[in-house]
């Protein structure tokens, strides 16, 4: 791979920016030179990247994708090659997804038959959170024995999708509580799902069967609720770290506040459809169209706050990471599963080729700092999650890094930027200022020049510490 000199360019980190000079040697970042003088210290690399009037800022970090997620009698439409490759065009050289334990599952063998799908297919470095949708002695055992010995040290619970992934609060109650004892951290999927099939019965009898019904029915208490609770399970287990993932909801953002004044340890995500979508411009399209827009937690109104709050949540480091929780099903045959029945429709959309050009557009907009955008899109979702040689630029981390061109204009949609495996985008029409212009990933450049150069299996798993906020 030998060297690589990333020269002329302004080098954003989460604390500030200065012109320097960025040195790879191998797959690990080597030095951060003052600009020009790599020649005076004896250095003449291999390959020299010219950055000149661009940022340039750590690979981004995406701790929350599902590649291949069975799920509503389908299968999300990206698998661990074509995500992956994606997340590569979208400055994104770190993903982590998940391994799957649902009722009656063994989670050893659910992690293992992830390893086996992802390994050699790869185009940027991956890590694993487990699922924990069966609460017994084994799975609590094998919970430890993943944060001890298989680099896999944060559990996602579901609160929501009652007979799928759901656990009861005893469930939850008891993997905290085996949790706060090894250092892992819980992640929630913070929906009162129970009350939400409820008024999805009461919907369907009704004959209110759109899409847009998948909104109504699940109404912001029903999140906010839900994130109270899974806060308070969390106390009582001993302050054990729970992360509220895919927060969509001002309500639900307050109770994270609440408990952050509190000094509990708590935090949150938020996507980038919950801060640009909404109801009434997408999930309420006529016909069949705003499918397209049914994930959970869903997308809100835009006569709320909501997308303001969680901008401001975002300022303040109430929510401390974007992710994209990218989850992508096709229009036709996927999403199609649940024409005339929205309960029937597949949860999902994607977004991982377009987080870093969604969230710079916060800084376009005044809503966040350029180093705010690294230190949410990249450095906490590293910290967070134990990813200790990602999310920076310093000497030793890996030499993973994007370069940003702040003049760039980036169009988005099936015709324009799109390189993810489904047949529409669900930001389709979005034009914003910004564009990726190289990625390199553990030293090697796998985007430039708006073409692909990457390979699959270059992407590698990466075990993961306990997170960094805590230990
Ligand atoms: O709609 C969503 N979010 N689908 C993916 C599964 C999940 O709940 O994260
Ligand atoms: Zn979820
Ligand atoms: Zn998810």
């Amino acid at each position: 791979m030998g060297t690589t000199l990333i020269t002329g360019g302004t080098v954003i980190s989460a604390i500030g920016r200065r012109l320097a000079d960025v040195l790879i040697d191998g797959e690990s970042i080597a030095a951060i030179l003052a600009p020009g003088h790599a020649e005076d210290y004896g250095i003449t690399a291999d390959r020299v990247i010219d950055a000149t009037d661009k940022y340039v800022v750590p690979g981004g970090v995406d701790a929350h994708v599902h590649m291949s997620l069975p799920f509503g009698g389908t299968v999300s439409a990206d698998d661990f090659d074509t995500g992956s490759r994606a997340a590569a065009w979208g400055g994104v050289t770190t993903i982590v997804d998940f391994a799957s334990q649902t009722f009656g599952l063994d989670v050893y063998d659910t992690l293992g038959a992830r390893h086996e799908e992802a390994a050699g297919e790869c185009h940027v470095d991956y890590a694993f959170h487990q699922i924990i949708g069966d609460v017994n002695e084994d799975s609590l055992k094998a919970m430890t024995y993943l944060v001890d010995n298989e680099g896999v040290t944060s559990f996602k619970m579901f609160m929501a999708y009652p007979g799928v992934f759901y656990s009861d609060d005893g469930q939850i109650l008891r993997a905290m509580q085996n949790a706060s004892e090894s250092g892992a951290l819980m992640m929630m999927h913070a929906e009162n799902g129970i009350a939400i099939d409820v008024l999805v019965g009461q919907a369907l009898a009704r004959g209110e069967t759109d899409p847009k019904y998948h909104a109504f029915t699940r109404p912001e208490e029903t999140e906010s609720e839900a994130t109270h609770r899974a806060i308070k399970l969390a106390r009582v287990a001993g302050n054990v770290p729970l992360y509220i993932v895919h927060m969509s909801a001002s309500e639900a953002l307050e109770e994270v506040s609440r408990a952050q004044h509190m000094g509990l340890n708590v935090f949150a995500e938020t996507c980038p459809q919950y801060l640009y979508l909404s109801i009434e411009d997408h999930l309420a399209q006529p016909g069949f169209e705003g499918s397209k827009w049914v994930c959970s937690t869903p997308i809100r109104s835009k006569h709320e706050h909501h997308h303001k709050d969680l901008w401001k949540g975002l300022r303040m480091n109430e929510l401390a990471v974007v992710s994209t929780d990218h989850c992508p099903f096709c229009f036709k045959d996927q999403k199609e599963l649940g024409l005339g029945d929205f309960s029937k429709i597949p949860n999902g959309m994607g977004g991982v080729e377009h987080r870093m050009e969604l969230i710079y557009q916060g800084v376009v907009m005044g809503e966040m700092t350029l180093e705010r955008w690294v230190e949410t899109c990249c450095t906490t979702p590293a910290r967070m999650f134990g990813l200790e040689k990602k999310g920076v630029l310093e000497p030793g981390a890996d030499g993973d890094v994007l370069v940003w061109d702040p003049n760039g204009k980036t169009k988005i949609g099936v015709d324009d930027k799109h390189h993810m495996n489904f047949d529409h985008s669900s930001y389709e029409g979005f034009e914003v200022q910004g564009k990726v212009d190289t990625v390199v990933s553990r030293g090697r450049v796998v985007v430039e020049n708006d073409t692909y150069v990457g390979v699959k299996g270059h992407g590698k798993f990466v075990k993961r510490s306990l997170s960094n906020y805590l230990h």
